[in-house]
């Protein structure tokens, strides 16, 4: 009988160890396809199936390349992650930390042979920003062409620039310069320069842009010559294109004002940002009273106005009494100590392509403002390009 009774109880034992171990083992399970599903799922928000925060960690420490990347050929230059090289959104979108302000990338320039392909990281900023698509771009595909994962891959000897954006907000992007080789290992660089005379106080100046520096790119819709956004009859902005007033114009213009009060002047803002469908109504309000071509000298079609881009200011009286005032005068003698121009200068219609607009400011920030100031140049010439409608 106490050996019945011990038998007994070892079977239970067993049973119950059995299922301790069963338990175990389902616990086990369960760890383990958790773990798995959530290295899957996890930040993978730029669309490359990798971790940004594995990139970002990359971008940082080194500029070697990842396992996950394809092979890289050719020579990448400057490695070092630079600010510098990045366009910055400052828009008021830049207060929102869910908006991507700015991209920086592994590198920055690459000399490459016929074939090679390479593939920068990219880090986009603030790490609290939620949409991180990215759309690249080659400014001459002839040259290198990029794919949507921002694999370079040069094509003919040459010079181009690759782009990648934020298409949450589009005016943060970081650029490629990409030097394609031919078989002797030399890039052909343009060897002309394009020069401008301006007159200036009787004295003739004369303006030399490299051509390499002066590239028109497409980012998103947008264009850019010399990182300056345009805006005007030749290049237009996407209908959706709203960024709202720029605040960093918007506290230089307020600087600008407090500095014009210590002189004892009013210089009041009475125009900023226009969003496409406000222009639309303010120009279709200027052709039915004066006609079309008469509104085209001093109104921008929709998509076409500065105001769009937020960088542009109307001050005062928004008509021809403001010419000539102490504030006008002021205006424009200072307005680049402030990053402004006077967008459409005095005898500038052929180029500009609008009359002329003495209470009209531009934002450039201050270094390229001065720059555009003592050339005497406008915009255009500046840049070498030209403004007007192709229809
Ligand atoms: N008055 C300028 C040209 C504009 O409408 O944007
Ligand atoms: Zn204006």
């Amino acid at each position: 009988m106490p050996q019945k009774k011990k038998k007994r109880v070892t079977q239970q034992t067993f049973r119950r160890r059995r299922m301790t171990a069963l338990a175990i083992i389902i616990l086990l399970l369960i760890i383990i396809i958790y773990s798995i599903a959530s290295s899957c799922s996890g930040n993978d928000k730029n669309g490359r199936g990798e971790n940004s925060e594995a990139i970002k960690t990359e971008a940082i420490t080194t500029s070697s390349v990842s396992k996950t990347t394809p092979v890289q050929t050719g020579t990448i230059i400057d490695s070092v992650t630079d600010s510098s090289h990045t366009q910055t959104s400052d828009t008021s979108l830049a207060d929102d930390p869910a908006i991507v302000r700015s991209i920086e990338l592994t590198f920055y320039t690459c000399d490459l042979d016929i074939g090679d392909t390479v593939q920068p990281y990219v880090t986009m900023l603030p790490d609290t920003a939620v949409d991180l698509t990215e759309k690249w771009e080659s400014s001459d595909e002839s040259i290198a062409t990029v794919d949507w994962q921002g694999n370079i891959t040069a094509v003919s000897p040459g010079v181009c620039f690759v782009t990648v954006s934020s298409v949450s907000n589009p005016q943060a992007y970081a650029e490629v310069k990409v030097n394609v080789m031919n078989e002797e290992g030399i890039v052909p660089v343009a060897s002309q320069t394009v020069s401008y005379n301006s007159n200036q106080n009787g004295q003739t100046v004369t303006t030399t842009v490299m051509p390499s520096t002066n590239q028109i790119r497409k980012i998103n819709g947008l264009t850019y010559v010399q990182g300056i956004l345009i805006a005007n009859k030749t290049y237009s902005l996407p209908e959706n294109y709203n960024p709202g007033f720029n605040s960093e114009a918007e506290s230089a213009f307020n600087q600008l004002s407090e500095a014009a009060a210590e002189e004892g002047l009013d210089i009041y803002l009475s125009s900023g940002f226009r969003s496409f469908d406000e222009q639309n109504s303010i120009y279709n309000n200027y052709v039915d009273a004066y006609g079309q071509a008469s509104a085209d000298t001093f109104s921008a079609r929709p998509g076409y106005s500065e105001h769009q881009t937020g960088l542009a200011i109307d001050v005062n009286t928004i008509d021809d009494s403001f010419d000539g005032t102490p504030e006008a005068v002021w205006l424009a003698n200072h307005a680049h100590e402030y990053g402004f121009i006077i967008r459409y200068p005095k005898g500038k219609e052929g180029i500009t392509g609008y009359k002329y607009e003495p209470w009209h400011i531009r934002y450039l920030g201050v270094e390229k403002a001065t720059e555009v100031y003592n050339s005497g140049l406008t915009l255009e010439e500046f840049l070498g390009i030209d403004s007007v409608y192709q229809n």
